[in-house]
């Protein structure tokens, strides 16, 4: 990376260096940090709906919805720019489907996903409309149905079917393999839908699977839409029609060198697929999550002390102020993320492993990464818009980061940092005379 060069990093065109600085869609990284302070989130909307709308051109002309895996980033002003731009919702909580609502989504663009809704949860997603729950269990059928009755409405159900393929990614993000606790078993799920469609406050529309997530491979996904398939023609000779498939989410992004297929190919493939086999006149739904929003976010942090290898027992530490906390997937599942300055400094690059603040030998963001800093400078964290804030926790009483979108360059501020008052807000000191 040369001074002065435009240089694009890996994963999204709208992340790149200017003259040495680095930008974010059209604003300068460091001055958004010195105007917002750290740790910072940053968002581009341009990057996010060129990401939803490749999904959504790979699908012109067909039956289809996506539905944004709101668990990915579930700010508000995220949700937004999706809402407007036609996009349904995958959710997995009341919270989730609050969120949406507050959002602008519309009920009849919302799917319903999770092993463990409760009965509160499925009232309130009833009451609203959402368009269908994927059930994921006999139990909830049975207790689904029993609300439904209860409160005078239908159901519309698809079910979460296991098709037990391997999705070749960290084990903590693979779930449509036997023996974990997702979906119904492709064995059991023919007697499932009979069972499903003898339930009185159930209407069965569709099939869903989801297999994992970051799969870099389209070969997983046409092994299960396979398995999908097959299941579909089982339940459909047996009398149930099936309107909708619902293909999950899981496409990967770059962090470093992976080289996941595009939307536009992966769709492709699977098109191909489901036409061949004389499916292609049903509903297609996906449910993505890190492939829209994932490359179009940074985590700016300030560079706090540089702990030298003789401090510190033969490393080199860049301690800065995002931790953990903020990002737990280095910490979570030994996640790579790209770290580099927003300023380029020609001095020579010494190999540091990147630490937090948090009291927690786990607190690191990179291991092992030549960089040219000095304290004050500011460091991005690269492809931190999916599971980087909606995965945040107030460890050690931090306050959760403040967050801009950007689009140009126009800026806004859409999430305020946390204040400690913030953080302590909901507890209660025992009573003076306890
Ligand atoms: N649908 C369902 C039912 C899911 O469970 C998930 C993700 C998605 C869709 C969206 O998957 P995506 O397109 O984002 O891969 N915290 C982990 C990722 C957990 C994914 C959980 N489920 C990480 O930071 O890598």
């Amino acid at each position: 990376m040369g001074l002065g060069a435009l240089t694009p990093l890996p994963g999204s065109p709208q992340v790149a260096y200017r003259a040495g600085s680095l930008a974010l869609d059209g604003c300068d990284v460091a001055d958004l940090a010195a105007r917002f302070g750290t740790p910072l989130y940053a968002y581009s909307r341009t990057a996010m709906l060129a990401a939803l709308s490749a999904y959504q051109q790979a699908l012109e002309g067909r039956d289809h919805l996506i539905c944004y895996a709101v668990k990915a980033n579930s700010s508000l002003a995220v949700l937004q720019t999706f809402a407007r731009a036609g996009c349904g919702f995958d959710i997995v909580s009341s919270g989730e489907l609050e969120r949406v609502l507050a959002a602008g989504a519309e009920p009849s663009k919302v799917v319903f996903s999770g092993v463990g809704k409760t009965r509160a949860e499925m009232r309130q997603a009833l009451a609203v409309g959402v368009m269908c729950f994927n059930v994921e269990s006999e139990a909830e059928l049975d207790a689904l149905s029993a609300v439904a009755v209860q409160s005078g409405h239908t159901a519309r159900i698809s079910l979460r079917v296991n098709p037990d393929v391997d999705p070749k990614t960290h084990p903590y993000i693979s779930t449509g393999l036997k023996g974990n606790k997702f979906g119904i078993g492709h064995e059991r799920a023919v007697a499932v839908y009979a069972h499903a469609a003898s339930l009185p406050g159930l209407e069965v529309v569709g099939i869903d699977c989801h297999i994992g997530s970051q799969i870099t491979d389209i070969a997983p996904y046409l092994d299960a839409v396979d398995r999908v398939l097959d299941l579909v023609e089982a339940v459909e000779a047996s009398g149930a029609r099936l309107h909708h498939l619902d293909l999950g989410g899981g496409l990967g992004i770059t962090y470093t060198d992976e080289q996941p297929p595009s939307a536009a190919d992966l769709i492709g493939a699977l098109l191909q697929r489901i036409d061949a086999r004389g499916h292609g006149h049903r509903r297609l739904m996906f449910e993505p999550g890190r492939s829209l929003v994932g490359n179009a976010g940074l985590l700016v942090t300030e560079v706090l002390y540089l702990k030298p290898a003789h401090d510190a027992g033969g490393k080199n530490f860049c301690i800065v102020d995002a931790a953990m906390n903020d990002l737990m997937r280095p910490a979570m599942y030994e996640a790579w993320m790209g770290i580099v300055p927003c300023r380029l400094r020609a001095d020579p690059p010494v190999t540091c492993d990147v630490v937090g603040p948090v009291c927690e030998s786990g607190d690191w963001l990179g291991r092992d990464r030549a960089l040219a800093v000095q304290p004050g400078d500011h460091l991005a964290v690269l492809s931190a818009g999916a599971y980087g804030m909606s995965m945040a926790s107030n460890y050690n009483t931090r306050g959760r980061a403040a967050e801009v979108m950007v689009s140009g360059d126009q800026v806004w501020l859409i999430r305020e940092r946390e204040t400690p008052a913030d953080l302590f807000r909901h507890e209660h000191l025992l009573p003076a005379q306890s």
